[in-house]
């Protein structure tokens, strides 16, 4: 972040105040407002942060007016193309591709991570079966604090470096276990001879009384789909984890937050509604009466898929799980899955409808996302897991960089009050 000697005058009254305007290396320049209210007794008021920078950060940049994903500068599509998640997670954590060696110890770290301490699997038994997998997630999560002592120091360098392996290493076998409570199945322990991506799908798919063989093409279409979440700069649950963590909390309690957060259907929530609105639509013939309730002030429905706070244009990452959707139906035999087809349609009159060209609402990634985890048999609750699983990677950097900042404060947003002036209280028999 460079200080470009423009400046940006307010003019308050028959007061001017100059307020430095910061350069990125990409992107729009920053208006620095941090002396205004020292100087000028005001604040500004951004409810949503639409115009406003919280932090500055080195991983992740978006373009949203020309759909573009960089993580430490490399597009997503070639990330997607080719490379792998562990892969991707450590060029998030560390700010670089690493070598072969590099690599190969990261993953070692990782795997050697997987099982969760013996006595958490009696947390989940404490949960009613038919729990959403992501209250289970959030709860076991956060007592992950209550497991890892020896990592939640967060001023110390190594307990940070061992909490952010543990966290991206334990959730996928956090999440499995979740599902296999759900449905009334053993929990898999984790197998150190298989990649990251198969064995999430082993945990969540084997059983004790049968073989079970990962394909080797669904286990690239999981990892892609890990890839393609694994993080997206200053979004609302990495914002949570970020002022979560502001306070000096433990890596375990704040991811915890995040998971939380992402539960929402705004956010991380949009994989599983967007999938129950295409069933809900069903066949092409009812997609005319489904977009004119979109579009319709006075009902609630939303096109669940569609639209994003930054792209306004296609989100890169829907484009590649479109590209992945069709391969992995093909892969499993499914021909003219009627879900896929109706997605499709949607998003051909979706973008011929002025009302979606104008709002400039296109599909985002949990458009196509579900068609493909349900295709490789997974119920719609554990979309979000997996999403949850995914950005693990991004909250843990995230929450790195904050944390190894100097400049660090806790976060503290103003407010503009709009309750009543001071007045005395009445007793209660002369109200
Ligand atoms: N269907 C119908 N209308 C929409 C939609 C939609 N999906 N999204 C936005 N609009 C309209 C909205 O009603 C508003 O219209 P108007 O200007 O006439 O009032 C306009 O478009 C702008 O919408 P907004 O809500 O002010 O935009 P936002 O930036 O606050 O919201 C969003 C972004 C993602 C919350 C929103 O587009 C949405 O609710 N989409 C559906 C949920 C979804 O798919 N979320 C996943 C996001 S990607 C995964 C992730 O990163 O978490």
């Amino acid at each position: 972040m460079a200080d470009t000697n423009k400046k940006a005058t307010l003019s308050i009254g028959n007061e001017s105040y100059d307020l430095p305007i910061l350069s990125p290396t990409e992107g729009p320049d920053v208006v620095d407002v941090r002396k205004l209210y020292g100087q000028a007794d005001v604040f500004t008021y951004d409810p949503g942060f639409t115009s406003t920078a919280s932090c500055d950060s080195a991983i992740t940049y978006i373009d949203g007016e020309e759909g573009i994903l960089l993580h430490r500068g490399y597009p997503i599509d070639q990330l997607a193309e080719k490379s792998h998640f562990l892969e991707v997670c450590y060029l998030l954590l560390y700010g670089e591709l690493p070598t072969a060696a590099q690599l190969e110890d990261f993953e070692s770290r990782v795997t050697n991570h997987t099982m969760v301490h013996e006595q958490m699997h009696r947390f989940f038994t404490g949960f009613r079966r038919d729990a959403h997998p992501m209250a289970i997630m959030t709860g076991v999560v956060g007592a992950m604090s209550a497991f890892y002592h020896d990592s939640t120091d967060i001023h110390d360098p190594w307990h940070r470096e061992v909490a952010s392996i543990r966290l991206i290493a334990k959730m996928p076998t956090i999440a499995a276990m979740a599902y296999k409570y759900s449905i009334g199945q053993p929990f898999v322990y984790p197998r150190n001879d298989l990649d990251f991506a198969g064995n999430f799908l082993r945990m969540c798919f084997s059983v004790p009384a049968e073989d079970y063989q990962v394909n080797p093409i669904l286990s690239r279409a999981m990892d892609r789909i890990f890839t393609l979440h694994a993080d997206h700069e200053q979004n609302a649950s990495t914002s949570t984890v970020r002022l979560a963590s502001s306070s000096g909390a433990n890596p375990f309690a704040c991811i915890a937050a995040g998971i939380a957060c992402l539960w929402g259907p705004a956010h991380g929530g949009a994989n599983q509604a967007a999938l129950e609105s295409l069933k809900e639509i069903g066949t092409p013939d009812r997609i005319p009466e489904m977009l004119a309730r979109a579009k319709d002030k006075d009902d609630p429905f939303r096109l669940m898929g569609f639209g994003h706070r930054v792209y306004k244009n296609f989100d890169p990452r829907a484009k590649v799980m479109k590209q992945s959707a069709d391969e992995v139906l093909d892969l499993l035999g499914v021909e003219n899955n009627p879900i896929l087809a109706v997605a499709k349609e949607v998003e051909k009159q979706a973008l011929a409808d002025d009302y979606f060209v104008d709002r400039k609402l296109f599909p985002n990634v949990d458009f196509y996302s579900g068609i493909i985890l349900e295709a490789m048999g997974f119920p719609t609750s554990m979309f979000t897991p997996i999403f949850a699983v995914s950005r693990t990677v991004g909250w843990v950097s995230q929450w790195k960089e904050m944390i190894e900042d100097p400049a660090m404060k806790i976060g503290r947003p103003r407010q503009l009050y709009t309750g009543p002036s001071q007045r005395d209280y009445v007793d209660v028999e002369n109200r």
